[in-house]
């Protein structure tokens, strides 16, 4: 990392999800960059991937909601952030189809809310900061929609989005430019691809599928399993975050992809292969285990991007091909159980109460 980050005070808004605990773990370890993390802790966060922050000289926690503009503007006050970046939502699709609301509040009213404060604060700057002040807006190759057989999504695709996750985030994405073209406030937006890595929520795809693999669970897949996505490695998509905040345009987009489509079924049997490298044996091959079920509403056939520009412009290139990913991610699970065992046993308490048996 640059010593353009040498002086800077980045808050992380959503920094205690999993993408936003992967930046400030590089931010802590790759740069000498102050940190202030300020999140909401839904149910998504959780500050334990985040192991020595809070012992760390640069880094502040904060509990804010980005939806609370006075809590904001005194988190503005107090540690005068030279950047921000907004990794702040909701994001899991199912749970926007079953209650769109807690999206439109989050990712739209919340962004509105974190832009409004982040004008006043840069309005207050002194010219020198204002030009090098950066908001950064992390969203999703979702807004694009969804791709036949052929082609990727560039910066110049349309927005199509098809679900009420996808449309919150497309609405967000939208707020970023108009701040940048009515008001001069030097914004970015990048757009990645499903992310997999250490840390994840276990309601995701491929940790779900590596905890229910391991402990010999049916693995549900969903349609046909021929479902398309492109897959980029957590720490790899921290590191273009990084660079994208240091030598980014503002007023630009990037694309940012691991250049590794695969099916969903694919990807649950590449996972079973490596459980039965890995762990204890069941005695039968896991993929025994994939049982199809109904497909979900508005499913998305393929998603896939086309990352040219962030390594032409930037130099970025992911250090992990889908394959070594995938391995160091089941390997991770594997070594720590202290990290996701409680969270199963939330959700399966939460899952009680919900029927009515807690
Ligand atoms: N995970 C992916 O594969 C992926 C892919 C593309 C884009 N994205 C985008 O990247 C960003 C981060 O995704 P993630 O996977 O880390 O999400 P996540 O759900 O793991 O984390 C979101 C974090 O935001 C916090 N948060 C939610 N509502 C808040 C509020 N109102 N105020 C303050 N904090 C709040 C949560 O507590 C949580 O810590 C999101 O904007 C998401 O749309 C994620």
């Amino acid at each position: 990392m640059s010593p353009s980050l040498s002086n800077a005070t980045i808050l992380v808004a959503g920094g205690a999800g999993f993408i936003g605990t992967a930046v400030i773990r590089h931010l802590l370890a790759d740069s000498v960059a102050r940190v202030v993390n300020v999140d909401a802790l839904t149910y998504a966060a959780n500050l334990t991937s985040l192991p020595g922050a809070t012992e760390h000289v640069r880094y502040a926690f904060e509990r804010v909601d980005i939806r609370d503009g006075e809590a904001l503007r005194s988190v503005f006050e107090r540690h005068r952030p030279t950047a921000v970046m907004n990794l702040a939502a909701e994001s899991h699709v199912d749970r926007s189809i079953d209650g769109p609301g807690a999206f439109i509040e989050t990712n739209v009213v919340g962004t509105y809310t974190l832009l409004q404060e982040a004008l006043r604060h840069w309005r207050g700057l002194p010219s020198s900061q204002r030009e090098t002040f950066r908001l950064h807006h992390i969203s999703t190759d979702e807004v694009f929609g969804s791709l036949g057989p052929e082609g990727r999504f560039d910066e110049k695709s349309s927005y199509r989005p098809n679900s009420p996750y996808s449309a919150s985030k497309a609405a967000s994405d939208h707020l970023v430019r108009a701040w940048h073209e009515t008001y001069g406030l030097p914004t970015i937006v990048t757009n990645c691809s499903n992310n997999y890595g250490p840390y994840h929520f276990p309601e995701k795809l491929i940790p779900l599928m590596i905890l229910r693999g391991l402990t010999g669970q049916e693995l549900p897949v969903y349609g046909d399993g021929a479902n398309v996505r492109d897959w980029l490695f957590v720490e790899d998509h921290a590191r273009a975050l990084g660079l994208v905040l240091e030598r980014g345009e503002p007023g630009e987009t990037y694309n940012i992809g691991g250049d590794s489509e695969r099916t969903n079924l694919a990807v649950v049997e590449t996972i079973c292969q490596l459980l039965d490298a890995y762990a204890p044996p069941l005695g039968f091959a896991r993929k025994d285990l994939i049982r199809f079920v109904a497909d979900r509403p508005g499913h998305d056939q393929r998603y896939a991007i086309d990352a040219s520009k962030i390594r032409r412009e930037l130099g970025w290139r992911p250090q992990e091909t889908f394959e070594s990913g995938l391995t160091k991610t089941v390997r991770w699970y594997l070594a720590n159980r202290d990290w996701w065992a409680p969270l199963i046993a939330n959700e399966e308490r939460s899952a009680l109460a919900r029927q009515g048996l807690g």
